[in-house]
């Protein structure tokens, strides 16, 4: 079976051919067009520029992706739904029924979140990941565990109550001029700290790490570093090296502690700051790991194939496929 996913919800458009075998996943084309150059200018994406890029750069993007192969070749099309930027949703979600009723080709929509997790089966067999697991989605939007009984079944356990820890990313590097996206701007920043001076060090939160929950607070992380930045009295690679640590501890220390609770056995990470070299090393001191590698962490079309493939008996009319911004994840 061959899918076609497409995925606009934040500032990359992306579209991707899947084929879905007894093997498991295997992709054919993922193409992905990113605006980072444009929306580096604003130091992060503003929706209705990125919905005007979309809107320019889908049928190429299209053209790409189908590159060797036509449309009697496709089985399904998937697109993302929610969440997500309204506008970019929309152009993704149009598109995507034009093609299904010009083609004659059912259409499935599809959850980001989900997408995030399931990127952990491309390329691997299925039995690998055992159940129950948690995943810890973590990307510019959404820091969320979710608890999974098995692929489709769902319990959110723990989200962020204000910044998600992609966003935290962002911030800071803006704080400390290092531009946007800011997690990989973060990361090189804090490869680059070796000694220790003591002369700037200082520790930065680790919000909500003592809480008895599984909810995560980043926006207080940002502030502690504002406020240092404003005294003047830092180190630029110190802090980001700090920054990413403190994030690093509360989403592993969090993590464990689903992991114990719920008796879990399989932990699954995706998302954009899942590409986090650190995150990914000291995760895997402490626990075996699912992680996607980096290029399906970050968003991208052939995780929303796979998720459309889970889901390609619940068909829906094209009139009733809507965007939703603030789409949660289906609750057991
Ligand atoms: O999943 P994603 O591509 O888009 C959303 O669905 O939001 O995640 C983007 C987020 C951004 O906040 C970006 O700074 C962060 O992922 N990110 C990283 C890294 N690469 C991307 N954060 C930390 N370390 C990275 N290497
Ligand atoms: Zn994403």
């Amino acid at each position: 079976m061959i899918i076609l996913g497409i995925d606009t919800s934040c500032d990359d458009t992306a579209i991707s051919l899947l084929e879905a075998g007894r093997s498991g996943f295997k992709i054919i084309s993922n193409i992905i067009s990113s605006q980072v150059k444009l929306h580096k200018k604003y130091g992060g994406v503003y929706p209705f520029l990125a919905k005007r890029e979309h809107q320019k750069n889908l049928p190429q993007v299209l053209r790409k992706a189908m590159r060797g192969y036509k449309f009697s070749d496709i089985n399904l099309i998937g697109v993302t739904v929610g969440p997500g930027l309204e506008p970019c949703l929309w152009q993704g979600i149009n598109f995507a029924k034009d093609l299904a009723k010009r083609y004659k080709k059912p259409l499935i929509p599809v959850n980001h979140i989900e997408a995030h997790i399931l990127a952990n089966l491309i390329n691997r067999s299925s039995t690998a990941i055992q159940f129950p697991a948690v995943a810890l989605v973590v990307s510019g939007g959404h820091t969320q565990l979710i608890l999974m009984k098995k692929i489709g079944q769902y319990k959110l356990v723990g989200e962020t109550k204000d910044d998600a820890a992609g966003e935290c990313f962002d911030k800071v590097a803006r704080i400390l001029g290092l531009g946007y996206p800011g997690g990989p701007a973060i990361a090189a920043q804090a490869a680059k700290f070796k000694i220790r001076n003591s002369k700037f060090e200082i520790s930065l939160p680790r919000p909500m790490i003592k809480q008895k929950n599984y909810d995560f607070s980043f926006s207080g992380l940002k502030t502690a570093v504002l406020y240092k930045v404003r005294e003047g009295k830092y180190n630029k690679r110190f802090m980001a090296a700090e920054a990413q640590q403190a994030i690093i501890d509360v989403l592993i220390y969090k993590t464990l502690k689903a992991v114990k609770d719920y008796k879990v056995k399989s932990v699954l990470l995706g998302g954009g700051v899942a590409a986090n070299d650190e995150l990914r090393k000291q995760f895997r001191k402490e626990t075996k790991i699912f992680v996607p590698p980096k290029s399906l962490c970050t968003d991208n079309a052939a995780m929303v194939a796979v998720t459309c493939y889970f889901h390609r008996k619940e068909r829906k009319k094209l009139k009733d496929i809507k965007a939703d911004a603030n789409l949660r994840i289906k609750n057991l």
